[in-house]
Protein backbone atom coordinates (compact mmCIF):
# COMPACT_ATOMS: atom_id res chain seq x y z
CA UNK A 1 0.00 0.00 0.00
CA UNK A 2 2.70 2.52 0.71
CA UNK A 3 5.07 0.93 -2.05
CA UNK A 4 5.60 4.21 -3.68
CA UNK A 5 6.54 5.91 0.17
CA UNK A 6 9.20 3.21 0.08
CA UNK A 7 10.33 3.91 -3.57
CA UNK A 8 10.21 7.68 -2.71
CA UNK A 9 12.84 6.56 -0.15
CA UNK A 10 14.76 4.30 -1.95
CA UNK A 11 15.68 7.07 -4.65
CA UNK A 12 16.64 9.30 -1.88
CA UNK A 13 18.82 6.74 -0.55
CA UNK A 14 20.88 6.25 -3.90
CA UNK A 15 21.49 10.14 -4.33
CA UNK A 16 24.60 11.06 -3.98
CA UNK A 17 25.71 14.16 -1.56
CA UNK A 18 26.17 17.33 -3.78
CA UNK A 19 28.80 18.86 -1.37
CA UNK A 20 31.14 17.27 0.81
CA UNK A 21 33.03 19.22 3.29
CA UNK A 22 36.71 17.89 4.79
CA UNK A 23 38.43 18.89 7.70
CA UNK A 24 41.74 17.68 6.74
CA UNK A 25 43.42 16.68 10.27
CA UNK A 26 46.28 14.23 11.24
CA UNK A 27 48.88 15.40 9.04
CA UNK A 28 51.51 16.55 12.21
CA UNK A 29 50.78 13.07 13.62
CA UNK A 30 51.29 11.60 10.37
CA UNK A 31 54.80 13.28 10.33
CA UNK A 32 55.73 12.42 13.57
CA UNK A 33 54.95 8.70 13.69
CA UNK A 34 57.39 8.70 10.99
CA UNK A 35 59.95 10.80 12.46
CA UNK A 36 59.87 13.46 9.46
CA UNK A 37 59.07 16.84 10.69
CA UNK A 38 55.34 18.37 10.37
CA UNK A 39 55.69 20.58 7.18
CA UNK A 40 56.60 17.13 5.40
CA UNK A 41 53.13 15.64 6.86
CA UNK A 42 51.35 18.73 5.26
CA UNK A 43 53.16 17.96 1.86
CA UNK A 44 51.95 14.50 1.73
CA UNK A 45 48.20 15.68 3.10
CA UNK A 46 48.40 18.23 0.23
CA UNK A 47 49.26 15.34 -1.99
CA UNK A 48 46.41 13.63 -0.75
CA UNK A 49 43.54 16.40 -1.76
CA UNK A 50 44.93 15.40 -5.41
CA UNK A 51 43.57 12.54 -5.00
CA UNK A 52 40.54 12.79 -3.26
CA UNK A 53 39.64 15.63 -5.49
CA UNK A 54 40.58 13.48 -8.63
CA UNK A 55 37.90 10.90 -7.16
CA UNK A 56 35.20 13.28 -6.18
CA UNK A 57 35.52 14.48 -9.90
CA UNK A 58 34.94 11.68 -11.03
CA UNK A 59 32.13 10.19 -9.27
CA UNK A 60 30.55 13.31 -9.56
CA UNK A 61 30.64 14.95 -6.45
CA UNK A 62 29.39 19.14 -7.53
CA UNK A 63 31.32 20.72 -3.99
CA UNK A 64 33.98 19.88 -2.05
CA UNK A 65 35.19 22.17 0.31
CA UNK A 66 38.34 21.62 2.41
CA UNK A 67 39.62 23.06 5.35
CA UNK A 68 43.17 24.36 4.44
CA UNK A 69 43.81 26.77 6.90
CA UNK A 70 41.58 28.52 9.66
CA UNK A 71 41.69 32.34 11.32
CA UNK A 72 43.32 30.34 14.45
CA UNK A 73 46.22 28.68 12.37
CA UNK A 74 48.00 31.80 12.84
CA UNK A 75 49.31 30.41 16.14
CA UNK A 76 51.63 27.94 14.78
CA UNK A 77 55.33 28.32 14.39
CA UNK A 78 56.37 30.76 11.88
CA UNK A 79 58.08 27.92 9.57
CA UNK A 80 55.09 25.99 9.55
CA UNK A 81 52.91 28.64 8.34
CA UNK A 82 55.19 29.85 5.55
CA UNK A 83 55.11 26.15 4.36
CA UNK A 84 51.55 26.04 4.23
CA UNK A 85 50.99 29.94 2.66
CA UNK A 86 53.40 27.90 0.15
CA UNK A 87 51.20 24.83 -0.26
CA UNK A 88 48.60 25.97 -2.75
CA UNK A 89 51.08 27.59 -5.14
CA UNK A 90 52.97 24.31 -4.96
CA UNK A 91 49.60 22.24 -5.50
CA UNK A 92 48.10 24.58 -8.93
CA UNK A 93 51.75 24.52 -10.62
CA UNK A 94 51.55 20.88 -10.73
CA UNK A 95 47.72 20.15 -10.44
CA UNK A 96 45.57 23.08 -12.28
CA UNK A 97 46.31 21.31 -15.60
CA UNK A 98 44.59 18.36 -14.51
CA UNK A 99 42.00 20.19 -12.84
CA UNK A 100 40.97 22.11 -16.52
CA UNK A 101 41.37 19.03 -18.01
CA UNK A 102 38.56 18.02 -15.41
CA UNK A 103 36.35 20.60 -15.80
CA UNK A 104 37.19 21.47 -12.09
CA UNK A 105 36.23 25.18 -10.98
CA UNK A 106 38.52 26.59 -8.01
CA UNK A 107 36.91 28.84 -5.38
CA UNK A 108 37.92 30.05 -2.28
CA UNK A 109 35.89 30.90 1.47
CA UNK A 110 38.05 33.11 3.94
CA UNK A 111 39.41 36.64 4.17
CA UNK A 112 42.57 37.06 1.87
CA UNK A 113 43.54 40.51 3.42
CA UNK A 114 45.94 38.60 6.08
CA UNK A 115 46.86 36.31 3.38
CA UNK A 116 50.73 36.51 1.66
CA UNK A 117 50.45 38.31 -1.95
CA UNK A 118 51.89 35.64 -3.48
CA UNK A 119 49.13 33.00 -2.29
CA UNK A 120 46.34 35.43 -2.89
CA UNK A 121 47.49 35.70 -6.44
CA UNK A 122 48.33 32.08 -7.37
CA UNK A 123 44.61 31.36 -6.19
CA UNK A 124 43.13 33.99 -7.89
CA UNK A 125 44.81 33.19 -11.01
CA UNK A 126 43.30 29.63 -10.61
CA UNK A 127 39.97 30.78 -9.62
CA UNK A 128 40.39 33.17 -12.75
CA UNK A 129 41.39 30.48 -15.01
CA UNK A 130 38.69 27.75 -14.03
CA UNK A 131 35.31 30.57 -13.74
CA UNK A 132 33.82 29.06 -16.25
CA UNK A 133 34.02 25.41 -15.82
CA UNK A 134 31.07 22.84 -14.74
CA UNK A 135 32.29 20.04 -13.15
CA UNK A 136 33.33 19.85 -9.43
CA UNK A 137 33.74 22.87 -7.87
CA UNK A 138 37.02 22.86 -5.09
CA UNK A 139 36.51 25.37 -2.71
CA UNK A 140 39.24 25.72 -0.25
CA UNK A 141 38.74 27.45 2.75
CA UNK A 142 41.93 29.71 3.36
CA UNK A 143 42.15 31.81 6.68
CA UNK A 144 38.63 30.74 6.94
CA UNK A 145 36.82 30.75 10.78
CA UNK A 146 32.86 30.57 11.21
CA UNK A 147 32.83 32.66 13.66
CA UNK A 148 35.03 35.49 11.75
CA UNK A 149 32.18 34.67 8.56
CA UNK A 150 29.61 35.70 10.36
CA UNK A 151 30.68 38.65 12.13
CA UNK A 152 31.42 39.61 8.44
CA UNK A 153 28.37 39.24 7.42
CA UNK A 154 26.57 40.72 10.55
CA UNK A 155 28.78 43.98 9.82
CA UNK A 156 27.83 44.03 6.26
CA UNK A 157 23.92 43.13 6.79
CA UNK A 158 23.98 45.99 9.44
CA UNK A 159 25.19 48.70 7.07
CA UNK A 160 23.08 47.61 4.24
CA UNK A 161 20.44 47.84 7.14
CA UNK A 162 21.46 51.55 8.36
CA UNK A 163 21.68 52.73 4.52
CA UNK A 164 18.50 51.57 4.19
CA UNK A 165 19.05 48.66 1.65
CA UNK A 166 17.13 45.91 3.89
CA UNK A 167 14.41 45.96 6.40
CA UNK A 168 15.77 44.37 9.55
CA UNK A 169 11.84 42.90 9.69
CA UNK A 170 12.62 41.52 6.63
CA UNK A 171 15.75 39.25 7.31
CA UNK A 172 15.11 35.40 7.07
CA UNK A 173 17.74 32.60 6.89
CA UNK A 174 18.21 33.27 3.40
CA UNK A 175 19.04 36.14 3.94
CA UNK A 176 21.62 35.45 6.08
CA UNK A 177 22.76 33.09 3.79
CA UNK A 178 23.45 35.64 1.39
CA UNK A 179 25.56 37.60 3.28
CA UNK A 180 27.72 34.74 4.06
CA UNK A 181 31.02 33.83 1.90
CA UNK A 182 29.41 30.64 0.86
CA UNK A 183 26.25 32.11 -1.33
CA UNK A 184 25.46 30.42 -4.00
CA UNK A 185 27.13 27.51 -2.62
CA UNK A 186 24.28 24.52 -1.12
CA UNK A 187 25.17 23.15 2.57
CA UNK A 188 27.47 20.86 2.95
CA UNK A 189 24.89 17.08 3.41
CA UNK A 190 28.52 15.59 4.56
CA UNK A 191 31.25 16.77 6.82
CA UNK A 192 33.95 14.73 7.38
CA UNK A 193 36.85 14.88 9.93
CA UNK A 194 39.78 12.42 9.84
CA UNK A 195 42.88 11.87 12.62
CA UNK A 196 40.01 11.06 15.83
CA UNK A 197 39.18 14.16 16.91
CA UNK A 198 35.39 14.66 17.57
CA UNK A 199 34.93 18.83 17.09
CA UNK A 200 34.08 21.09 14.00
CA UNK A 201 36.62 23.59 14.80
CA UNK A 202 35.26 26.93 13.66
CA UNK A 203 34.31 25.42 9.90
CA UNK A 204 30.79 26.20 8.23
CA UNK A 205 29.46 26.21 11.86
CA UNK A 206 26.18 28.20 9.68
CA UNK A 207 25.88 25.81 6.98
CA UNK A 208 26.44 22.44 8.43
CA UNK A 209 23.56 22.77 11.15
CA UNK A 210 21.91 19.76 9.31
CA UNK A 211 25.47 18.43 7.76
CA UNK A 212 25.60 14.32 8.77
CA UNK A 213 28.91 13.58 10.25
CA UNK A 214 31.33 11.75 9.70
CA UNK A 215 35.03 11.11 11.72
CA UNK A 216 37.69 8.63 11.25
CA UNK A 217 41.44 8.06 12.90
CA UNK A 218 42.63 7.99 9.90
CA UNK A 219 45.13 10.73 9.58
CA UNK A 220 44.30 12.82 6.69
CA UNK A 221 47.94 12.07 4.17
CA UNK A 222 46.57 8.34 4.45
CA UNK A 223 42.55 8.84 3.86
CA UNK A 224 42.07 6.94 1.12
CA UNK A 225 39.01 7.24 -2.00
CA UNK A 226 37.57 4.06 -0.43
CA UNK A 227 37.29 4.92 2.73
CA UNK A 228 35.56 8.54 1.15
CA UNK A 229 33.27 6.00 -0.72
CA UNK A 230 32.39 3.72 2.30
CA UNK A 231 30.65 6.97 4.05
CA UNK A 232 29.12 7.87 1.05
CA UNK A 233 27.43 4.57 0.87
CA UNK A 234 27.05 5.12 4.76
CA UNK A 235 25.09 8.95 4.21
CA UNK A 236 23.13 7.52 1.32
CA UNK A 237 21.61 4.59 3.80
CA UNK A 238 21.25 7.48 6.71
CA UNK A 239 17.84 8.96 7.57
CA UNK A 240 17.67 12.65 7.29
CA UNK A 241 14.89 13.75 9.19
CA UNK A 242 15.95 17.65 9.55
CA UNK A 243 13.44 17.96 12.56
CA UNK A 244 10.58 16.28 11.24
CA UNK A 245 10.16 12.26 11.30
CA UNK A 246 10.37 9.97 8.87
CA UNK A 247 8.10 9.62 5.64
CA UNK A 248 6.75 6.10 6.25
CA UNK A 249 5.97 7.37 10.11
CA UNK A 250 3.27 9.47 8.83
C1 LIG B 1 45.66 19.98 10.26
O1 LIG B 1 46.58 18.98 10.61
C2 LIG B 1 45.94 20.42 8.90
C3 LIG B 1 46.16 21.71 8.55
C4 LIG B 1 46.13 22.83 9.48
C5 LIG B 1 46.53 22.05 7.17
C6 LIG B 1 45.80 21.26 6.17
C7 LIG B 1 46.41 21.46 4.85
C8 LIG B 1 46.57 20.47 3.95
C9 LIG B 1 46.10 19.11 4.13
C10 LIG B 1 47.18 20.74 2.63
C11 LIG B 1 46.35 21.75 1.91
C12 LIG B 1 46.57 21.68 0.50
C13 LIG B 1 46.30 22.68 -0.33
C14 LIG B 1 46.34 22.40 -1.74
C15 LIG B 1 46.01 24.06 0.12
P1 LIG B 1 47.50 19.22 11.85
O2 LIG B 1 48.74 19.88 11.38
O3 LIG B 1 46.75 19.98 12.89
O4 LIG B 1 47.80 17.76 12.33
P2 LIG B 1 48.03 17.30 13.83
O5 LIG B 1 46.74 17.57 14.57
O6 LIG B 1 48.33 15.85 13.71
O7 LIG B 1 49.18 18.10 14.38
Amino acid sequence: MFGWRKQKRADKERALPEHIAIIMDGNGRYAKERNRPRINGHYEGMQNVKKITRHASDIGIKYLTLYAFSTENWSRPQNEISYLMKLPGDFLSTFLPELIEKNVRVLTIGSPEELPDYTVKTVSEAVEKTQDNTGLNLVFALNYGGRDELVQAIRSMSADAVAGAIDPEDISQGTIDQYLMTRNIPEPEMMIRTSGEYRLSNFLLWQSSYSELFFTDTFWPEFATEELDLMISQYQKRSRRFGGIDEEEV
